[in-house]
């Protein structure tokens, strides 16, 4: 594996849109209080929210697939230099809200098959995994149902339709298969303190192990 990137615990979540990721990763950082950092992807440094405002706002065919992977590479590498590394270095906890899992799925499984472009650009760029992910799986039905009804003007994504989400969904799973050991299928159909308690539990087993 990639190794460790300093003395803090590193933990990401994932999931398609809608599934409840946000509001676990901020429930996960309350629980674990001031020795958390909360933060998320595409973002978490000021470069990086640049960057996500192109990703995220616009025309859904906006930039070509490669193009769209290369944004996505930059805005985690900043994310990473100004964000995580430093957190990780304080001995901090670093929730991610998504991570390189959401490349990997979005850019590398879902809409084109260019998975070994995405992991040649991580394996240059990026290299580190998070110790320990959490996958927030639902139905696309439910999920797309609490995300359209944001209307946070980042549509970008979530207009690509619920055959789309489907295939998200099918290609977290597949990732989550081949790594148990770091990514935690989590039920994201039940209410949001259960799932919550569920995702502590698991946290605290995990550092205690
Ligand atoms: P994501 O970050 O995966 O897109 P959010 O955490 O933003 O998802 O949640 C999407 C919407 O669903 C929000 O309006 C949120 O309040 C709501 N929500 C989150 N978790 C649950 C839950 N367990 N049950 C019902 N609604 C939820
Ligand atoms: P996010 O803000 O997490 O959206 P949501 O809360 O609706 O899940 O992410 C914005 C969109 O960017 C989302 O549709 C997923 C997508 N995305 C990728 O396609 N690739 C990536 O590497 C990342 C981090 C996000």
């Amino acid at each position: 594996m990639m190794g460790r990137a300093g003395a803090g615990v590193f933990v990401s979540f994932e999931g398609i849109d809608g599934s409840g990721k946000s509001t676990q990763a901020r429930l996960l950082a309350e629980a674990l209080g001031a020795n958390a950092v909360l933060t998320r992807e595409p973002g978490g440094a000021t470069g990086a929210e640049d960057i996500r405002r192109l990703l995220v706002e616009g025309d859904p065919a906006r930039w070509s697939p490669e193009t769209e992977i290369l944004l996505f590479t930059a805005a985690r590498r900043d994310h990473l230099e100004k964000t995580i590394r430093p957190a990780l270095a304080a001995g901090k906890t670093l929730i991610s809200d998504r991570f390189a899992d959401s490349t990997r799925v979005y850019q590398g499984a879902a809409r084109a098959s260019l998975r070994p472009l995405v992991d040649e650009l991580h394996r240059l760029m990026i290299r580190i995994e998070p110790d320990l992910t959490f996958l927030i799986d639902m139905d696309p039905e439910a999920a797309l149902a609490r995300g359209l009804a944001r209307h946070s003007g980042e549509d970008r994504f979530e207009e690509l339709g619920l055959e789309f989400q489907h295939a998200l969904r099918a290609g977290f799973l597949a990732l989550a298969q081949s790594q148990p050991g770091r990514i935690r299928v989590i039920d994201g159909a039940r209410a949001q303190d259960v799932i919550a308690a569920e995702i502590a539990e698991s946290f605290h087993a995990w550092a205690a192990a």
